[in-house]
């Protein structure tokens, strides 16, 4: 994980580091410092967010024109000032911020231990930047020819930054396995972990891509070219992210914000896409592999976390609308257990940020195997978007809190646009119930405004529950991983221990944790086995559980039996989970609040999960 900016140019470079590094706080805030070069090199980092760093280098002196910045998400050495980047090299001449994991770091360090290099921390980066420096002088090279040499040593993963004493007009970046964008400004560069520290500055970006070393100079166009030194030409983009999207726009928090911006999000991710006249559905990105998917003799879908959730609803939505049988597999378990993947299978990775270490590998090794792999990626742009063969953005727009919301909602809306177009293709579904379903997916944006008008009752309840020690969340069908998704954004969020369960499931084993302290979440809305879903509530009943149900409008039975109603519009039954979820949303937010957490930046997480 880790967010790293860096800037080259005229203007002073720590209020541009210090703004970056707030939008790159989601990837991680164990620690945060930057590197200021300004006749030499002055690194100022501590333990803590970037409030921390700016406090404590209030009084320093942080003039200079070139400059790198970190934001820490600890994997090597505990998140202390020491392991906060950025690192200097053995003769502090050179400083490096880095983002990922040198996996052969403990070799390489003995090895320049025995060469007389001494550590000042536990992290691998410090590792690599005394392997640059050794490099440099044993080799006699360049010092972008140092950090490609050194490169080829390296096994794992890296984007890293190297600016140093002696060449006030140069950055050096490098990729492996993590992101890294490139921004071209009027006389200034910057390099970043993805473009929001760059947007305000200048819509030209490069995506560089693994193994590729850009060498920034002032007054000189930019010089990629790769470990094995050949060069490149870069590819410029523009980027269509905008400014606004990247604040708070007067809600106290990011995430409410993205629960908020659902209308608009959903709307997005279906804008163009939906031809009601012709009961058609176009996902343009695919076109050339709507074929190979709809033959596909079976669907597999990777995923983490929040993703593998949507992922599904994906699986429910497929089965049944186009009838091809579909797996849904954590991506880190799928990675490693051996998978049968033959040239017949399409699989497909659901990641809001693109960039999950294990998702981006999951794939990899789907695509080794001859599998054709289709993105559902929010992050334009990004790792996986890149390396599949077609797929379909979710144009959520940024989303910064790091417990997901919008992307969610956003992936399972393009699931059902899959889904539908998949069954028109295999002739699996009715026109009229294809009518229907389009003309209901239309009309959600309304919808959800409709449920987000729930936020004040939701609130009145989490007021109630914000000192539950456990939660039970239960749904079936289409609302069971809405049941999972609830669990996981209360436990994110405000460190109350939740489980989601498949209601008929409850009798067999949770069933025993309830008594009249537990409250327990019960997706109760019309159809989805309705009738079997109350009779589970009237289990809690008998046993004194809480149960806040979140049902159809109009509804009586399930909500004669709770303690809390909280009413949804009605939709279709396939389309209820971007309904049901948003209450369920709203209420992890509320408690996390009301227990003091921070909730856009909850402990121990971090948006883009990036190593393993
Ligand atoms: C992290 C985030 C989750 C997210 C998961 C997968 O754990 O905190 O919110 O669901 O990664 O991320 P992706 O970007 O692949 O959807």
């Amino acid at each position: 994980m880790c967010g790293i900016v860096a800037y080259l140019g005229k203007k002073e470079a720590y209020p541009i580091l210090i703004k970056g590094l707030r939008r790159l706080e989601y990837r991680g805030y164990d620690s945060a410092g930057v590197c200021l070069l300004n006749h030499g090199l002055k690194v100022y980092k501590c333990k803590g967010k970037v409030d921390d760093l700016e406090h404590f280098a209030a009084s320093m002196d942080k003039s200079g024109s070139v400059g790198i910045g970190h934001t820490r998400w600890a994997t090597h050495g505990e998140p202390n000032d020491a392991n906060a980047h950025p690192h200097y090299s053995g003769n502090e001449e050179l400083a490096i911020i880095h983002n990922g994991i040198i996996e052969n770091y403990d070799t390489l360090r003995e090895e320049l231990r025995m060469r007389g290099h001494v550590f000042k921390s536990d992290t691998d980066t410090e590792v690599l930047i005394h392997l640059i420096e050794d490099v440099k002088k044993n080799e006699d090279l360049t010092l972008v020819d140092a950090v490609r040499v050194a490169l080829t040593q390296v096994v794992g993963a890296y984007a890293i930054v190297i600016i140093a004493k002696d060449h006030p007009d140069l950055l050096i970046g490098a990729k492996k396995g993590s992101p890294m964008v490139v921004g071209i400004g009027d006389g200034e560069f910057f390099l970043a972990s993805d473009a929001t520290p760059i947007v305000e500055h200048t819509k030209n970006v490069v995506y560089l891509e693994d193994e590729e070393i850009v060498e920034l100079r002032l007054g000189e166009k930019v010089r990629i070219r790769n470990i094995k030194n050949e060069y490149k030409t870069p590819y410029i983009q523009e980027l269509e992210m905008h400014l606004e999207e990247l604040e708070k726009g007067g809600f106290p928090h990011f995430m409410l914000k993205e629960i908020f911006e659902q209308p608009r999000s959903i709307a997005d991710s279906m804008r163009g896409r939906i031809h009601l006249e012709s009961g058609k559905v176009t996902l343009g990105g695919i076109i050339d592999y709507e074929q190979k998917m709809a033959n596909a003799k079976r669907i597999i879908i990777v995923a983490c976390g929040t993703s593998w959730h949507a992922g599904l609803v994906g699986e429910y939505l497929i089965e049944d609308l186009a009838r091809i049988p579909v797996e849904v597999e954590y991506a880190s378990e799928f990675r490693y257990r051996n998978p049968i993947i033959t040239e017949e299978d399409v699989v497909i990775a659901i990641s809001q940020s693109g960039e999950t270490a294990d998702t981006l590998a999951a794939l990899e090794l789907a695509k080794s195997k001859g599998a054709t792999i289709i993105g559902v990626c929010n992050v334009v742009g990004s790792s996986i978007s890149r390396i599949t063969d077609a797929g379909s953005y979710t144009h959520a727009g940024p989303e910064i809190g790091v417990a997901s919301t919008k992307a969610f909602t956003a992936q399972v809306t393009v699931l059902t646009l899959m889904a539908l177009h998949l069954a028109q293709k295999r002739g699996t579904i009715a026109h009229s119930r294809l009518q229907r379903l389009l003309t209901s997916l239309q009309q959600i944006p309304e919808l959800v405004e409709e449920t987000l008008k729930t936020d004040a009752l939701v609130q009145h309840i989490a007021e109630q529950y914000k000192d539950a020690r456990n939660f039970l969340y239960l749904g079936r069908g289409y609302n069971f991983p809405v049941a999972l998704e609830g669990a996981l954004k209360l436990k994110e969020i405000s460190y109350i221990h939740a489980e989601g369960y498949p209601a008929a499931e409850m009798k067999h084993g949770p069933i025993a944790l309830i008594d009249a302290e537990m409250p327990v979440v019960v997706v109760a809305t019309k159809k989805g086995n309705y009738e079997k879903v109350v009779s589970n509530i009237q289990e809690v009943k008998a046993r004194k559980g809480k149960i806040i149900v979140v049902v159809t409008k109009g509804d009586t039975v399930a909500s004669g039996l709770a303690d809390h109603v909280i009413e949804v519009p009605n939709t279709e039954e396939e389309l209820m989970p971007l309904l049901a979820s948003i209450p369920l949303q709203l209420l992890s937010y509320h408690i996390a609040v009301m227990r003091g957490c921070n909730v856009d930046q909850p402990r121990n997480l971090a948006k883009s999960v990036t190593v393993e």
